[in-house]
């Protein structure tokens, strides 16, 4: 069975000592969670405070991005292997917000893709439609492309080393979450395609997150659905109380 990932996007938010405060109160309150994973992708300069803070515990580390060079002349860039060195276990790669900003394409996503996965890094790939392509029904056509551009040439073993997040340009930072049934929904279809593109076993391990507003009070109804294995969360992540009763769903009755 897949374990769910309860992941934390800080985006730009929380400096080293906000980092470090950040845990202090953190850590005690996820000890004793059982039966899911915990993940926070704190800012490039946090990442180190962050790993020591977290070493020993159930936390993951991650980061928010990476570029696909082993090293170079590429200011301002931070390559794989700098990210294996902290450790970081995850990298965010083509969140909406690097694509609609900073020019991240589907290209720049499978060449990322492909640059982590051989360094044992795991990508949590983001894939999403934006509001005016979801009201011409044009969800899947865009969803479903930015998959297979992101698996291109992608050696995949067991599933288990990609996660992919669905998250609706429309629901980011806005409050207006997908409901369940329209996450679902899409996210299905998702595997559906990877299960096209490689096999039933390896679409069954690979997680698949939803991600847009998600707060304590509408994790429940999320991960009650049969294919959303979790969630990529921003907003909600950067304060440690409402970032824990998201990751204790289960503790609110949901199985
Ligand atoms: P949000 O962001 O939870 O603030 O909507 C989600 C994301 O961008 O990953």
């Amino acid at each position: 069975m897949r374990r769910p990932l309860i992941a934390g996007n800080w985006k730009m938010y929380n400096n080293v000592s906000e980092t470090l405060v950040f845990f202090d109160n953190f850590i005690k309150l996820v000890e004793n969670l059982e039966g899911v994973e915990v993940a926070i992708f704190p800012p490039f300069t946090s990442l180190w405070e962050a790993a020591k803070k977290t070493a020993g515990t159930k936390i993951k580390i991650g980061a928010q991005n990476v570029h696909w060079e082993e090293k170079g002349a590429f200011t301002g860039e931070i390559s794989p292997n700098m990210l294996k060195e902290i450790p970081c276990e995850y990298v965010i790669i083509g969140h909406s917000e690097r694509r609609q900003y900073f020019a991240e394409s589907d290209e720049t996503v499978n060449k990322k893709v492909r640059a982590v996965l051989k360094h044992g890094i795991k990508p949590v790939i983001c894939v999403g439609e934006n509001l005016k392509e979801r009201e011409e029904n044009l969800t899947l056509k865009v969803v479903l492309p930015q998959v297979r551009k992101a698996l291109a040439d992608v050696e995949l073993l067991s599933g288990e080393e990609i996660v992919f997040a669905y998250e609706p340009i429309w629901a980011i930072g806005t409050g207006k979450v997908a409901t369940p049934e329209d996450a679902q929904e899409v996210i299905k279809n998702i595997r559906k395609e990877i299960e096209t593109l490689y096999n039933k076993n390896i679409a069954e391990n690979v997680r698949i997150l939803y991600g847009g507003s998600v707060k304590p009070d509408n994790i429940k109804a999320l991960m009650q659905e049969r294919d959303i294995d979790g969630v990529l969360v921003g907003g909600a992540s950067v304060d440690p109380q409402s970032f824990y009763k998201i990751c204790a769903y289960k503790e609110q009755g949901v199985e």
